[in-house]
């Protein structure tokens, strides 16, 4: 048989802290090992199988387009996409009229960083401390944590932080040259942390009288994530541009970047070879159908509750505290959260770090509530 672990341990390059175990199927919220294990998935393939492994509704479009046609560049039309953008301006917030359709994340904030810039002349962005937004070398100007930008100066200037739900120190940062403000709603990389209401509305205000661009970071947020379609419809936010990628085509890479009326470039200004390939877009088609048709909103909402709910009945030792805005939790330790994964994985339970001291749980949507209880049981044994 393949070693597997020994071929990738050769072949790819360090750049993942690696768990040693080699994961080959998965199904809903329940993923098999090499060697038969099971486990229960929190990581959910870090926020983006919202519609569980494998959906039937997105595996079943995938294999039907594949055969129909796998990619056609932006510069013809496209039947596929043409359904897609009219879907996603439709469950997006009001405001938002447009979209540019990329690969991942990183892509949706690098071309929101050149949207605002283009669109408003203006160069600066105000970013929020402990915010993440990627990892190339636009969308890591806009990320905080300095392990994940020491080594890779000098970055692009005009990036300048502010503590996260402090609204007095942001706007003393606004200057005559601020394009955009960039911000997630909950930080997902960064811990876990729920944006106020009232702090949104008033960056919301701000910007919409200084004419600056609110550029909301929807990437871990979206599609349902945290008990609405979006986190921005908890706060009635309507963003300038809504970067949105990971759990959008229920596992096929993908991104995109939905615009308000502000927005708006000449033809050849940005562009993507793969940007909305029709297999993408019916992957995403699949996906959405399904988070409507089965209330995944509804479903991560009332899960959420459920989880807090049983955590709140066994107060344990090891928890400082725990955060959540429906099934985007995150779980304060005393202490350093590393041997906590490895005892959880070892119990068949996967999750994942934020940061130093907190267990980030980002399972499907449609995880089963006795699975739930599970992961319950098996973090109140180790805590
Ligand atoms: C809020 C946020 N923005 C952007 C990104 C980058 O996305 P990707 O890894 O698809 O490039 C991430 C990834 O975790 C994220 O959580």
């Amino acid at each position: 048989m393949t070693d597997s672990i020994a071929l990738e341990n050769k072949y790819e390059l360090s750049l993942y802290p690696k768990r040693g175990i080699n994961i080959v199927k998965g199904k809903n919220a329940t993923l098999w090992d090499s060697e038969g294990k099971e486990y229960i998935d929190c990581v959910g393939g870090i926020g983006v199988a919202s519609v569980g492994h494998c959906n039937e509704y997105v595996a079943k479009a995938i294999a039907v387009q594949a055969q129909i046609l796998i990619t056609c560049p932006c510069i013809f039309h496209n039947d596929v996409r043409a359904l897609l953008l009219e879907k996603l301006v439709n469950i997006t917030p009001a405001g938002v009229t447009r979209a540019f359709l990329c690969n991942s994340g990183t892509e949706s904030i690098e071309a929101a960083i050149k949207f605002a810039r283009y669109s408003t002349k203006m160069t600066d962005f105000i970013c929020a401390v402990r915010g993440f937004h990627g990892r190339t070398m636009g969308s890591l100007s806009a990320t905080y944590n300095p392990k994940y930008r020491a080594g890779y100066e000098p970055f692009v200037p005009g990036f300048y932080f502010v503590p996260f739900n402090d609204f007095e120190k942001l706007k003393e940062k606004i200057s005559d040259n601020t394009a955009g403000v960039i911000l997630e709603i909950v930080q997902g990389e960064g811990g876990i942390h729920v944006g106020d209401k009232e702090y949104f509305r008033k960056v919301q205000e701000l910007c919409s009288d200084s004419g600056i661009l609110l550029i909301i970071d929807e990437v871990q947020t979206g599609f349902c994530r945290t008990g609405k379609m979006f986190a921005c419809n908890h706060f009635d936010i309507e963003p300038d541009i809504l970067c949105l990628a990971k759990a959008i085509a229920g596992g096929f890479p993908m991104g995109a970047v939905l615009c308000s009326a502000k927005i708006d470039l000449p033809a050849g200004k940005h562009g993507s070879t793969n940007g909305g390939n029709p297999l993408a877009c019916a992957a995403a088609l699949a996906a959405i159908d399904y988070m409507l048709e089965f209330k995944l909103d509804k479903q991560a909402a009332d899960k959420g509750a459920y989880f807090i709910d049983l955590m709140k009945k066994r107060p344990l030792d090891k928890i400082r505290e725990i955060r959540n805005l429906g099934l985007m939790i995150g779980i304060e330790l005393k202490e350093e959260n590393k041997p906590y994964i490895q005892k959880l994985m070892e119990k068949g339970v996967l999750v994942m770090p934020a940061g130093p001291n907190v267990l980030r749980m980002l399972p499907p949507l449609t995880i089963e509530y006795e699975q739930i209880d599970r992961v319950v049981e098996a973090l109140s044994e180790i805590l």
